[in-house]
């Protein structure tokens, strides 16, 4: 009994090999794992997966307002700036010139994973084109919602990790760029000294020159040798050599700059157009790019979010999916899964497959609305499908789904006209679901 059962698992585990062997080779070279809704899509288990098999690790955009739980040795870490692909050992890590990055909080999270024995200095490159965000930008983050929020009676929600503020002095080319590290100290003062009097005058923040300066130098003495010419080592030094790059994207496509729900959106450009500037990778290396959406929705902040639902429902799906914002703590907004949003994010991003997570949290679920319509007044039609009312939790084959829960990626396919390859049915590594 016992023999024919580990056989039993054997063949499952011999056919689930099969098919990351399928998808891999579908994917190519240059992959790229995209947010399709506000973000906390749970990237980070696609990433996982596929960061094993791929060489390089880059991070395109954005800062640390992203937020993906890592477990390094059995505790739990959340990461805001390096990517989540970083705890595979040997992978080259990239901090493409999209990024904004806040100094002390890279270092943390160095020194976090030194502190569980994995040390990445000697594999990380950073774009010297990436932006400093500095403990100001914070400040004037606060400023500005509060501004927003006498003005017109609510702010943006941002994450307060001076994101904006940084890339608005990126817009306005007064920024204070990574490649600052690679220079003089005095320059720095200067540098911050000219910002101060700005600073003081629009925002009615002081900067602390002393401080950031400190904060600078710690950096530099660790990072000086780690900034490097990262599209120039992308191209000649990786995929000439036959690497493989997996582009791990940050924030999601529903918040991106241009193409998300404006204002209510973040300071950068989220999609894969987005991650392969912010790296200064030609399009045309690109192979594949996999879009990830909840089998639900969550969005954290203000903003437009048409197919939430508040009460009992909201609460459940809330509590069943531990929706609370990773960064700052907040409880997720949640919702139904909206077809006209993932059909626009797939159109935007061209994605090849969807990779699905959080099924299981529908598990309890009588019947499940799926938005498919929404006219000009944000108005939503629903389909309602039925619900399985079993769990899926740990399910790794898709003929194991019960047919409910099959006919919901179908529907979800048919509409989007793009293949699901990836579903996920829990919270550990292997409770996933690869298809051919
Ligand atoms: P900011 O990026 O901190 O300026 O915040 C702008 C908006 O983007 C706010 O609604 C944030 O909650 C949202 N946001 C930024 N980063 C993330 C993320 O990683 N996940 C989910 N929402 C995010």
């Amino acid at each position: 009994m016992n023999e024919a059962f580990s056989r039993y698992q054997f063949s499952i585990y011999l056919w689930y090999c099969y098919c990351v062997e399928q998808l891999l080779s579908s994917l190519g070279p240059v992959c790229a794992v995209i947010g399709a809704q506000w973000g906390d899509e749970g990237k980070g288990k696609a990433i996982d997966l596929l960061a094993e098999h791929f060489d390089v690790i880059a991070r395109a955009c954005g800062g640390a307002n992203a937020g993906h739980t890592i477990v390094v040795k059995g505790k739990k870490h959340v990461f805001r700036l390096l990517p989540s692909g970083c705890l595979h050992e040997g992978k080259a890590i990239v901090l493409g010139a999209g990024m904004v990055i806040h100094l002390p909080t890279l270092l943390e999270e160095i020194q976090l994973l030194r502190d569980s024995g994995i040390d990445i200095v000697d594999r990380l490159y950073i774009s010297p084109a990436a932006h400093i965000v500095f403990d100001f930008h914070k400040e004037i983050d606060g400023v500005l919602e509060e501004r927003r929020t006498k003005a017109v009676g609510q702010g943006i929600g941002t994450t307060r990790k001076g994101i904006g503020p940084a890339y608005m002095d990126k817009a306005m080319r007064a920024g204070i760029r990574m490649e600052s590290l690679l220079g003089a100290s005095v320059m720095w003062k200067e540098m911050l000294n000219k910002k101060a009097i700005d600073t003081k005058t629009m925002f009615g923040v002081r900067i602390d020159i002393e401080k950031e300066c400190e904060q600078l130098y710690t950096a530099q003495k660790l990072l000086k040798k780690r900034i490097v010419d990262v599209s120039w080592m992308l191209v000649t030094e990786f995929l000439h050599t036959g690497k493989k790059i997996l582009m791990e994207g940050a924030q999601a496509t529903l918040l991106d700059i241009d193409h998300g729900t404006y204002p209510y959106v973040t300071s950068s450009s989220t999609t894969v157009a987005g991650a392969l500037q912010g790296l200064g990778l030609a399009p045309k290396h690109l192979t594949s790019v996999i879009g990830v959406a909840k089998a639900y929705c969550t969005r954290v902040g203000s903003g437009e979010f048409e197919t939430e639902v508040e009460g009992d429902i909201g609460d459940r799906l809330r509590k069943r999916g531990g929706e609370y914002g990773s960064v700052t703590g907040r409880p997720r907004r949640c919702g139904w899964l909206s077809i006209p949003d993932l059909k626009r994010t797939a159109l935007i991003n061209g994605f090849d497959c969807w990779n699905i997570t959080k099924l299981d949290v529908l598990d309890t679920e009588d019947t499940i609305p799926i938005g498919v319509n929404m006219d000009a007044k944000g108005m939503v039609t629903y389909t309602n499908l039925p619900g399985w009312k079993t769990s899926t939790v740990g399910i790794t084959s898709f003929e194991k789904l019960p047919v409910e829960a099959q006919n919901l990626i179908r529907f979800i396919e048919t509409e989007t006209k793009t293949s699901i390859k990836l579903i996920g049915t829990g919270q550990g590594r292997e409770e996933m679901i690869v298809r051919t």
